[in-house]
């Protein structure tokens, strides 16, 4: 049988820290509501003159492959998760090829938000097993900060989104693996967090000449109690899947790397799990919500504190926008 193996993991956060403190200079917010509601203590934005998606997932990249102790030449394919590509139109996998220096391999962009990752890393499972690739690229990389309202309008979801990249590099193998991933949505809830514009969901009449250009229209609206309640049963029972699709129970997990959506969301799913702190990785507290580069950033940092070990089983799981939701068991 079989498998694929992350074989190499990288990140890449920008250099500026905003503070809670420096958010609360801006809008009426502070560092009690957003510790106490959410865990966030600082955040990373993006240099506007300088980062790109595509350029913060290259370095992501480059940290990745020199672990794995590959160079750009040996990627056969990209798979590319984010929500906030460089451009509307082509994706940002394609961007990322021309970085790496990349000549006509196969770029895919995945747009599930805060499952992303979990559903690229799915996709590059399928194409190894199959034989189709040998080394897969899969990136979860975003710029937020951009489409953040700073004023207090837009508090509830300003202070918890950010920016960041992280990269994973996928090889056959001959041993577990990725040992199952679980892929889910319901769009009857799209509209409880999403970004309307630009859409091509507008009547004709209301898309006069001037809102189209007006990037002021590119607004997150988060019905943040909605997403919670829906977040805390989802991700359980995509974790409870992967678990029994392996003959495996909650005790066999060695580490649970939630996507890093609330620390609440995942105090919540240890509790439930009955897992140690140890055995959860999070780094919400630094980075905010990264999107679909949560989890790949949480990995890398993870397996540099050599949090994964051969052997280990990781447990990854995600929830966010659509709502999508998904998981993953890994044998490391
Ligand atoms: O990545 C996956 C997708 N996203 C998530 O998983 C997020 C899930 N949701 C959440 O994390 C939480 O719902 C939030 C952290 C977004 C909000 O926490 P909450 O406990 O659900 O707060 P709330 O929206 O019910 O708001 C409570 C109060 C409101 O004031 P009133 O109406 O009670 O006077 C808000 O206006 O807190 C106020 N508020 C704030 N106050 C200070 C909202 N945002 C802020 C803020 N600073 N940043």
């Amino acid at each position: 049988m079989r498998y694929s193996k992350i074989v190499g993991l990288g990140h890449h956060v920008p250099k500026t820290v905003i503070t809670n403190q420096y958010l609360s200079s801006l809008m009426e917010t502070n560092d009690e509501w957003i510790t106490e509601r959410t865990g966030i203590k600082e955040r990373r934005w993006i240099d506007p003159q300088k980062d790109t998606v595509a350029n913060m997932a290259a370095k992501a990249t480059r940290m990745a492959l020199q672990r794995a102790n590959l160079t750009e030449k040996d990627i056969e394919f990209i798979v590319f998760a984010t929500i906030t590509p460089d451009y509307f139109f082509p994706g940002s996998g394609v961007l990322l090829q021309r970085e790496l220096g990349l000549e006509s391999i196969g770029a895919l962009d995945i747009r599930n938000a805060c499952s992303g990752f979990i559903y690229a890393l799915s996709v590059a499972d399928q194409f190894i097993k199959s034989g189709m690739y040998k080394t897969i690229l899969v990136v979860g990389a975003e710029i937020q900060s951009t489409a953040i309202d700073v004023s207090t309008r837009g508090r509830n979801t300003a202070v918890i989104f950010a920016d960041g990249a992280g990269a994973a590099i996928l090889q056959p193998s001959d041993k577990p693996g990725v040992l199952s991933t679980h892929l889910h949505s319901d769009g009857r809830f799209a509209e409880e967090l999403y970004v309307r514009d630009p859409g091509s969901s507008r009547k004709r009449e209301e898309r006069q000449p001037e809102q189209i250009l007006d990037t002021t229209h590119f607004k997150v609206v988060m019905n943040g109690n909605q997403v919670f309640k829906h977040a805390v049963v989802r991700f359980m029972e995509v974790i409870n899947e992967a678990l029994a699709a392996n003959q495996m129970k909650k005790e066999d997990i060695n580490l649970l790397v939630p996507h890093q959506a609330n620390l609440r969301i995942s105090q919540y799913i240890q509790e439930k799990l009955a897992l140690r702190d140890d055995q959860v990785y999070n780094n919400i507290m630094r980075y905010g919500n990264t999107t679909a580069a949560s989890i790949p950033i949480a990995m890398s940092e993870a397996w540099a504190e050599g949090k994964m070990k051969e052997n280990d089983v990781i447990c990854l799981a995600a929830f966010g926008s659509g709502f999508t939701w998904a998981s993953a068991l890994i044998r490391w």
